[in-house]
């Protein structure tokens, strides 16, 4: 991946966190995903009353792709709104490993800290597709 394409899934990432709808945690999450033709798709957290039913950013931005035909995910960067990275959660390190068992995983923040890590490092000896015989 180029330096412009990272530079723009960064932007992207973070101004997808401007639409986030998380009046209970105000934690404005946002994603961008890119997938193998090229393309980039962006997510926010969307909370709900029934606090169970929260989907993170990240699945927000896996399943536009998906939706928009998609079936590959090379990498994911993902925005939260803290002063250190934070790496995305284990709901979504699962469906990243559903689409991109390779991906690169990307967490920035409000200060220069950063995570750079494969699906591999976040997820190992996942369960996946080819589990299930
Ligand atoms: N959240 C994300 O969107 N992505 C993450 O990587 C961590 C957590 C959301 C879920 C919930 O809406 C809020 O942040 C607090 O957990």
């Amino acid at each position: 991946m180029t330096k412009t394409t990272l530079n723009r899934l960064e932007k992207l990432a973070r101004s997808a966190a401007k639409a986030s709808y998380s009046p209970y945690s105000q934690f404005a999450v946002g994603a961008a995903v890119l997938t193998s033709s090229g393309k980039t798709y962006i997510g926010t957290n969307v909370e709900n009353s029934s606090f169970g039913l929260c989907n993170c950013a990240e699945r927000t931005a896996i399943f536009t792709s998906i939706a928009a035909g998609e079936k590959k995910i090379k990498c994911v960067v993902v925005y939260t709104p803290t002063p250190t990275a934070t790496p995305p959660c284990g709901a979504c390190r699962q469906v990243i490993n559903e689409f991109g068992p390779s991906a690169r995983v990307i967490s920035i923040c409000d200060s220069k800290d950063r995570l750079d890590l494969s699906l591999e490092t976040l997820l190992p000896g996942a369960f996946g597709p080819g589990n299930l015989g």
